[in-house]
C-alpha cells in the first residue's frame, strides 16, 4: 500500500492572508494548489451570467453541476487564469460582487456536493495545499497538516482596502469592514460546512503579521519533511 498523498489544509475567513500564503507555501513545497473559494466564485458567477436567482437552490445546483471550471497557467506563466465555461473570468471572480455571490450559493448543500469530486481530484503527488473554509473539516479530514488562519475583521478590511485601491477600485474602509463581518457571520453560521477550525488545526492569527511571518508559522509544521513515492 502506498502512503496517501499529503495535504496541507489552510482554512480561514477571507482576508486572513490565506490566498497569498497558500500560493507561496505550495510554490515553496512544489505541491499543487487548490483555491476552493474560486470554485464557489465560479459557480456564483456562472449562475449570475445565466440570469439565475441565486436563492433558487435547484437552478443553482443544476448550474453547479454543468459549469466547467478550469485552472490554467497564463501565457507568460506568471499567474493562473480561471476559465468558466471556456471564458477567462479571472478578473470578474476577484470582485466583491463575486465573493458575495459565492458566499450565497455556498450555503446550498447540493451545490457543495457538486464540487466535492472536483476538489478531491486535486490530491496528486507530491502533495496538495488546499485553501478554503472546510478543507480540513469536510473535504480532506485525513489531511496530516491543518492550519486555521485568522486576523481581526478590522485588519482584514484594511488589507482588502489596500488591494482594491491599488487596482483603482472605488471602495470605503467602513463598507468593506461591514461586508467582511456580514460574510464571516454567514459563513460561520450556515448549517452546512460552517467556517470553523478542525479540532486538530493549528491556529495562526495573522493580525499584525507579515506574509513572511505567517509562512514561517506554517513552516514550523514541517509539511516539507514528508516524502512520497
Ligand atoms: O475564499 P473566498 O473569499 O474566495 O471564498 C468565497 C466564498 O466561497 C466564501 O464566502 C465562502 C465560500 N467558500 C466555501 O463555502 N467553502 C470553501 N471551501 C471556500 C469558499
Amino acid at each position: 500500500r502506498t502512503a496517501p498523498v499529503p495535504v496541507l489544509t489552510i482554512d480561514g475567513p477571507s482576508g486572513s492572508g490565506k490566498g497569498t500564503i497558500s500560493r507561496q507555501v505550495a510554490e515553496h513545497l512544489g505541491w499543487r494548489l487548490l483555491d476552493s473559494g474560486a470554485l464557489y466564485r465560479a459557480v456564483g458567477y456562472a449562475a449570475g451570467a445565466a440570469g439565475l436567482d441565486l436563492s433558487d437552490a435547484e437552478a443553482v445546483t443544476r448550474c453547479a453541476q454543468a459549469t466547467k471550471i478550469r485552472f490554467q497557467p497564463s501565457a507568460d506563466g506568471s499567474d493562473t487564469r480561471i476559465l468558466v465555461n471556456g471564458h477567462d473570468a479571472t478578473d470578474e471572480l476577484r470582485t466583491e460582487t463575486a465573493g458575495a455571490a459565492a458566499s450565497a450559493i455556498a450555503s446550498i448543500v447540493p451545490v457543495r456536493q457538486a464540487l466535492v469530486e472536483l476538489q478531491l481530484g486535486f490530491r496528486k503527488a507530491p502533495g496538495l495545499v488546499a485553501d478554503g473554509r472546510d478543507m480540513g473539516t469536510v473535504i480532506f479530514p485525513d489531511a496530516p497538516f491543518k492550519v486555521f488562519l485568522t486576523a481581526s475583521a478590522a485588519e482584514r478590511a484594511k488589507r482588502r482596502y489596500k488591494q482594491l485601491k491599488e487596482k483603482g477600485l472605488n471602495v470605503t474602509l467602513a463598507s468593506l469592514q461591514r461586508e467582511i463581518e456580514a460574510r464571516d457571520h454567514r459563513d460561520a453560521s450556515r448549517a452546512v460546512a460552517p467556517l470553523r477550525p478542525a479540532p486538530e488545526a493549528v491556529l495562526v492569527d495573522t493580525t499584525g503579521m507579515s506574509i513572511d511571518q505567517s509562512q514561517q508559522a506554517i513552516a514550523k509544521l514541517k509539511p516539507g519533511a514528508i516524502v512520497t513515492g
